[in-house]
């Protein structure tokens, strides 16, 4: 079985992307941390992310063993990845990996932007995460604190929106619902609240 689960930045896809594959005993691929990654690469090497050649090559050559470093999940990578993301030749070179790893057995679950419209458009599962750019930023917000990272809400309620723009309107892969995703609002859910109706849809869509 393949979940894919969109949405836009902050939306909770990511907690509950986990959720349901702990639930359903899938593997879980948070695929914005792959776009997190090639940003890590360039920022290191001190390349302008406007270097899209340099881009398409630390895209080739990420490593996926390496998602797991506290520092991709911080908002200076997001921002970054927003960034290197409407590179099509960047797109080119994730999607393999992304496939691969939505075609290992038993079944997986990817979140992220384009899951139900270009990785996975034969998922079982579609679900559109969203929630209102003010809840997300609260919600950024509060995790930015745990980490640490002490910014303003109204920058982070900024950087939200400037991403959702950026995301919505490139010209590749462009953040959208897929015609046959279902739509999930979690602006008045909690994180238990949200994963329950997510399941609920989920069971519902597989009966
Ligand atoms: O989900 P996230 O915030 O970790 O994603 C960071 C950026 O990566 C996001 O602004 C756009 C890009 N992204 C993408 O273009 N396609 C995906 N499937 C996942 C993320």
């Amino acid at each position: 079985m393949i979940i894919a689960i969109d949405g836009p930045a902050a939306s909770g896809k990511g907690t509950l992307g986990k959720r349901l594959a702990d639930h359903f005993g899938l593997a879980h691929l948070d695929t914005g941390l792959l776009y997190r990654a090639v940003a890590r690469a360039l920022i290191d090497q001190g390349t302008p992310l406007t270097d899209r050649d340099a881009a398409t090559l630390a895209a080739t050559r990420l490593d996926a063993a390496h998602l797991d470093e506290s520092r991709l999940r911080g908002a200076e990578m997001g921002e970054a990845a927003s960034v290197i993301s409407a590179y099509q030749p960047v797109r080119d070179a994730l999607l393999a990996f992304q496939r691969q790893f939505a075609a290992q057995a038993p079944g997986a679950v990817l979140d992220g932007r384009d899951i139900g419209t270009v990785v996975c458009p034969h998922a079982d599962v579609k679900l559109f995460i969203t929630a209102s750019p003010e809840e997300r930023a609260r919600r950024r917000h509060n995790e930015l604190l745990k980490r640490g990272e002490n910014n303003a809400f109204e920058t982070i309620l900024a950087d939200i929106r400037r991403r959702d723009e950026r995301d919505i309107s490139r010209a590749t892969a462009p953040l959208r619902a897929a015609d046959d995703a279902i739509t999930l609002d979690t602006t008045h859910l909690d994180a238990d609240a949200s994963f329950e109706a997510a399941l609920k849809l989920v069971l519902t869509k597989i009966r």
